[in-house]
């Protein structure tokens, strides 16, 4: 049985979502569907999983037509979905998130509740993530609750599953736990919708693309027959050869950041941090190694425990206090928008944000907004527009491009480019070079990407168990992806 889309289109309001968009996933296959950020790829997920009804065409699931269009109609032909702005409750345990509008509910409670925690707990293992049933969701790291959303959409066994962005914070070893769930379902004559900026990873799962270009299909065919060029030129984006490569030598000379004894977890020996001005340093490792209590202290997001202190161009930072940190001069982007996004107010006021929590700082004015999205080719209808308007990406975009109008001597991104296409993180990349070489701004980075480390970095620290493992530098030509994986891989090893 196939899953065929014929001739849909979708709009909203006075936005053409899709046009007449058809193709079609035989069993066993998982085709990859790609474009830019606001091509339209979250639309054809949610078309296909019933949660949105096309404006016009049809969904076919073998002879049956998904009609009327409904979660539920989707759920019974055999359609799961993840989806990319996650579909978790927060505040509930993940085991039941996992089984909750699967297994019988009375008034909101479990009938059988020891049944549907063992069926929980068993899913979840498969994802590895069996000793965090009973956690709540909202303790989880942002990988983690990927892997739930695929627990979640997998419990229901469907024949065709629809993945959309899942992987886009995930590390590698966590997308190894996803391939191998893919490969037995496409194995068992399943099929998939593959969505991903990652093109080694469409290169890896995927046999056939579909690719999307302002919600028009720009080409259908077999993946290994067209290049990754090709691909992100049909997407509208410039080809990265193109884009000027700013990377000037990097002489370490002032120091910008002074971290003294910053232990991660509290069984860690205490660790020192210097960040020179004009330099971008990447925090690499496993997950969860003490990357996110490191970044979060310098953005004023986690209280100082045992006496860390920070200088900030030579002045102390008030840590523990995000807006007395920002007024001194640091800029945070997370990789987790719920925490800072609000979704249904217009795109100015989350821009705006920052400078009206700050005393003192002039507000940037519509045309300054305007330069400032333009500059990552920002897809929006007018800066009046609710930010849950965008797609994923073009809302991350919003993010970048608020903590570089900041014009801050730090800058703290957090998987800054998660969900961000491949012409628009070379853009990102060319941005944060520029802050860093032109302004002497100094720039800490994490990525769930070991790609995107060794590309933008001039230095990259590995943590393991919340120590510092490697440093690698590019000046000595130790940066590369190989180098960053085989550091932890090798200390895992050794453990
Ligand atoms: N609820 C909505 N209201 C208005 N416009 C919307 C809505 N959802 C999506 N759109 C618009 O539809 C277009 C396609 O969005 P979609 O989310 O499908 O893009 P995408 O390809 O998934 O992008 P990304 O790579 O950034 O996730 C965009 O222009 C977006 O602004
Ligand atoms: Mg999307």
């Amino acid at each position: 049985m196939s899953l065929v889309f014929e001739k849909i289109s979708k709009s909203f309001g006075p936005v053409r979502a899709l046009e007449d968009v058809s193709f079609e996933v035989r069993p066993g296959e998982c085709r990859a569907l790609y474009g830019g950020n606001g091509s339209g790829k979250s639309t054809v997920a949610k078309i296909a999983s019933g949660t949105f009804a096309a404006t016009a065409g049809r969904v076919m699931i073998g002879n049956t037509a998904l009609a009327p269009a409904s979660p539920a109609t989707a759920r019974n032909l055999g359609v799961g979905i993840t989806f990319q702005e996650l579909s978790l409750i927060p505040d509930l345990s993940v085991g039941d998130n996992v089984v909750i509008g699967s297994v019988p509910t009375r008034y909101g409670l479990f009938q059988n509740r020891s049944k549907a925690r063992e069926m929980a707990r068993a899913e979840l293992e498969k994802v590895k993530l069996g000793h965090l049933a009973d956690w709540r969701v909202d303790a989880l790291q942002t990988g983690e609750k990927y892997l739930v959303e695929l627990a979640k959409a997998m419990f229901l066994k469907p024949k065709f599953l629809i993945i959309d962005e899942l992987t886009a914070t995930m590390h590698a070893s966590e997308v190894g736990i996803f391939a191998g769930l893919l490969d037995a379902h496409l194995k068992s004559g399943g099929s998939a919708v593959f969505v991903s900026h990652r093109l080694p990873e469409l290169r890896r799962f995927c046999s056939t693309i579909s690719v999307l270009r302002n919600g028009r299909l720009v080409f259908d065919g077999v993946l290994s027959e067209v290049s990754d060029k090709d691909l992100v030129v049909w997407a509208g984006g410039d080809d990265a050869s193109e884009v000027p490569e700013l990377r000037l030598p990097h002489a370490q000379s002032t120091t910008m950041v002074e971290l003294r004894q910053l232990r991660p977890f509290h069984w860690s020996k205490p660790m020192d941090l210097t960040l020179y001005k004009g330099e971008i340093v990447g925090i690499g490792g496993l997950p969860d190694q003490g990357q996110k209590p490191l970044l979060r202290l310098l953005a004023g997001l986690a209280p100082p425990k045992n006496g860390e202190t920070v200088t900030l161009d030579s002045e102390e930072l008030p840590v523990g206090s995000a807006v007395a940190v920002a007024q001194k001069g640091v800029a945070f982007v997370t990789g987790d928008r719920d925490e800072v996004v609000f979704v249904r107010r217009p795109i100015r006021e989350n821009m705006l944000a920052p400078f009206l929590a700050m005393r003192g700082r002039k507000l940037p004015d519509d045309q300054t907004l305007i330069a400032a999205l333009a500059q990552l080719s920002t897809r929006y209808s007018s800066l009046d527009a609710p930010m849950n308007s965008l797609s994923g990406g073009n809302q991350q975009k919003i993010l970048i491009a608020r903590c570089l109008l900041l014009n801050p001597k730090l800058i703290v991104a957090e998987d800054s480019t998660k969900g961000i296409d491949v012409s628009a993180r070379n853009d990102v990349h060319h941005l944060l070079r520029e802050m860093a070489h032109r302004q002497d701004a100094s720039v800490i980075v994490t990525s769930s990407d070991d790609l995107e480390l060794a590309e933008l970095c001039d230095r990259v620290l590995v943590m393991e168990n919340g120590a510092v493992i490697a440093d690698l530098r590019r000046a000595e030509g130790r940066l590369t992806t190989e180098a960053i994986v085989s550091s932890y891989m090798r200390q895992k090893k050794a453990a």
